[in-house]
């Protein structure tokens, strides 16, 4: 079964049939099931004749693996299963046991199911993306893996995003991702500016895990750099664009600051679980709030982030906090946009110190404020 649930997952699939129906019981036939796309969303539609009479379901993208593996445990001794690499042929014996003939595919995934019609993408399937292959997005027909459809929409959000502000940036662009992980972001970035807008790049990731930077290092891209090494200690010179998604708690704070730092003209921030100030967090007026957890800990999130963008417009940032992936696929879905104007928010600064002060709190992100003044001595 395992060979057979690896199939479903990581295999972008066309149709699903199954034969030879063994439960007298259920008298299911003509079991079919076929991708469609609801509301942007992929899914699977099931459909099946009992007792002469049609039905039809839709499933979630997650349930295949179970819904396909229970009919071949309680109904069905076959299925083929066709998709965009291959056509298979599933077997299930008496004693459960799965043996698959893997042949040449003879289907093609529909139209309207390869190109989103109502959503162009700015690094779609046209655009040859081979980085979206090598991490394991898109299969070797550059078609989108069903499992991986969230992570291919941030990254075309994350782009977008820094579409928005591409008139800012001269032919040269130094980016650098703070807490690069897998690098998904650094290589979307790096392959949006360089392939798709022919700028001239170079772009930096850094990360702690060595085996991530040892991976992002073998697929050895032209113009870009990884770092095994911790964020505090940046040393790689000015920054054009600094981007980071989901440096946890402080790491965030960090990297806003090493931007600042080396003046990044704009800056990307999604940030997540933000720990720091939830033990610290006290104000009479909301206790009734703060008493409860849950609520403390969206408190502790929406403080964190309003005092991170008050420090940014202090440094002279034009402050947005926009919506970075529907709230449907993330929690972690603020993303800190800041461009710089060089215009200091004096007003900002006052409200940063008042709101530190009144919610009783000290966050990393002020840190930001000792080396501005050690700059300016
Ligand atoms: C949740 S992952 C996000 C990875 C990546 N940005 C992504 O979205 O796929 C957070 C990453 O931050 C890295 N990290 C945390 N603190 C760091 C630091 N001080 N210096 C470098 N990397 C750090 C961790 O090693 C981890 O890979």
């Amino acid at each position: 079964m395992e060979k057979l649930k690896k199939i479903l997952i990581d295999e972008s699939i066309i149709l699903i049939t199954f034969g030879k129906p063994f439960n007298k019981d259920e008298k299911k036939s003509k079991l079919k099931i076929s991708p469609i796309t609801i509301k942007d969303s992929l899914m699977y539609q099931v459909a099946y004749i009992v007792n002469n009479q049609s039905f039809q379901e839709n499933i979630k993208e997650k349930a295949l693996t179970k819904y396909v593996t229970n009919q071949l445990h309680s109904c069905f001794k076959n299925s083929n299963i066709f998709t965009t690499n291959h056509d298979y042929q599933v077997f299930v014996n008496k004693s459960e046991k799965v043996s698959i003939i893997k042949n040449n595919p003879t289907k093609k995934m529909p139209d309207k199911l390869v190109h989103n019609k109502k959503k162009k993408y700015l690094i779609d399937k046209e655009d040859r993306p081979d980085f979206l292959i090598k991490l394991g997005i898109m299969d070797n027909n550059y078609i989108v893996i069903p499992k991986s459809y969230a992570k291919f929409r941030q990254i075309n959000r994350f782009v977008e995003i820094i579409n928005d502000e591409i008139e800012i940036f001269n032919d040269k662009i130094r980016v650098v991702d703070f807490c690069c992980g897998k690098g998904y972001m650094t290589l979307a970035t790096w392959f949006y500016l360089k392939h798709l807008k022919k700028k001239q790049v170079d772009i930096i990731g850094m990360d702690l895990k060595g085996d991530m930077i040892d991976y992002l290092k073998t697929l050895s891209y032209k113009d870009m750099n990884f770092y095994e090494q911790d964020i505090t200690t940046y040393n790689h010179g000015p920054i054009d664009l600094a981007i980071a998604l989901h440096a946890c708690d402080v790491a965030t704070d960090i990297s806003i600051i090493q931007a600042i730092k080396h003046k990044a003209k704009v800056i990307l921030m999604v940030p997540c679980c933000q720990h720091e100030l939830f033990t610290q967090i006290t104000y009479e007026p909301l206790e009734p709030l703060l008493k409860h957890g849950i609520l403390k800990d969206k408190m502790t999130e929406l403080l964190t982030n309003t005092l991170r963008g008050l420090a940014l417009e202090a440094m002279g940032y034009q402050v947005k906090m926009v919506e970075f992936t529907s709230l449907e696929h993330t929690m972690k879905n603020i993303m800190i946009k800041a461009v710089y104007t060089g215009k200091k928010n004096k007003d900002a600064l006052k409200q940063y110190k008042e709101i530190e002060r009144d919610f009783n709190v000290n966050c990393y992100i002020n840190k930001l404020f000792t080396i501005d003044n050690k700059s300016s001595d």
